[in-house]
């Protein structure tokens, strides 16, 4: 990985992204040892969380680190004090910072003004850490990214936009359905396309004809944290986007069933989907740490080779 920090998946190329999933799976595989030892990582949390905070956690654990975690109502950037000072602040005493702000702009600023490296643990615009490891898992499970057909189910949102990108940086052909109104932005649809990497982003509406072909089909919250007033207006929208057996009736009888999870069942998964053998939403979840062990380690120089 070349840029200092990786807010966006947007910081990285068709071989650092394939490195950072090398290194993964060699952690996964054989362990890191302590190539971050005396290092410490600061997280910043102003929304809740389970996997990010404890993969993080783990993470410099297992690379011999430290974290300090704070959560909600502790730093409040740009409140009790600008996110410029926190940066500076937290620059003079860890070696790394993650944070999951709600605007993405809080969290440029904060890389803009830290002299550390610093994470996306997820903003309004981006999850790059969980589509890191939703493609280290299909690595996994496929052997080869090339050409694989990934079907995403409902908005356009940050989960979305992570695997758009990331998709065509993995020469994966990432297909998002979502209700009207709810699609990936236009913008975004025009820097995926314009990355190399030989994948490619296609905005569709029909959820039958999108799971079609589909080796992989995907979804998220149909209202993500900080918009969840609106679900119950959305509801009628995403209702056609729900992956339940009549719409996996529609896919390739053994395409893998993925959530980025907190999953909320009955909503836009049933309970028998995420449950079903094609299932593979814990493995997601336990590569979020061997991923974000491969990302610390090489944005703070640790890397093993
Ligand atoms: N998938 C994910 O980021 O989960 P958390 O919100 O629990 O961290
Ligand atoms: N899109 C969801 C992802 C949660 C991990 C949200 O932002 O709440």
């Amino acid at each position: 990985m070349s840029p200092r920090d990786l807010t966006s998946i947007l910081d990285l190329t068709p071989d650092s992204l394939a490195r950072l999933l090398d290194v993964s799976l060699g952690m996964k595989r054989d362990g890191s040892g302590p190539l971050l030892r005396g290092q410490t990582l600061a997280l910043i949390f102003e929304k809740p969380s389970l996997r990010t905070r404890v993969s993080f956690e783990m993470a410099m654990h297992r690379l011999g680190g430290h974290s300090i975690y704070m959560g909600g109502h502790e730093v409040l950037m740009g409140d009790r004090e600008p996110v410029r000072d926190v940066a500076r602040v937290l620059s003079r005493m860890v070696q790394a910072v993650a944070a999951r702000t709600y605007q993405h702009s809080t969290l440029i600023e904060l890389a803009e003004y830290a002299d550390v490296p610093v994470v996306n643990a997820l903003t309004e615009d981006e999850h790059p850490c969980q589509a890191l490891a939703d493609l280290l898992t299909l690595r996994e499970r496929f052997g080869s990214l090339t050409g694989l057909r990934l079907t995403y189910l409902g908005e356009g949102n940050n989960v979305a936009r992570s695997l758009a990108y990331a998709s065509v940086l993995a020469g994966v052909h990432f297909t998002c359905a979502s209700p009207e109104g709810f699609a990936l932005p236009d913008d975004v649809l025009e820097r995926a396309r314009a990355l190399p990497g030989g994948g490619s982003v296609t905005q569709v509406h029909d959820a039958h004809e999108a799971v079609r072909d589909a080796a992989v089909v995907y979804t998220d919250v149909w209202a993500s944290m900080g918009f969840e007033a609106e679900l119950d207006s959305r509801k009628e929208h995403f209702r056609p986007y729900q992956m339940n057996a009549d719409l996996m009736a529609s896919a390739p009888a053994d395409a893998l069933v993925m959530h980025d999870l907190p999953a909320h069942r009955g909503e836009e998964i049933t309970d028998e989907v995420i449950e079903s053998s094609r299932s593979v939403v814990f493995e997601q979840a336990e590569n979020r740490m061997h991923v974000q062990q491969a990302v610390l380690a090489t944005l703070l120089g640790g890397s093993p080779g």
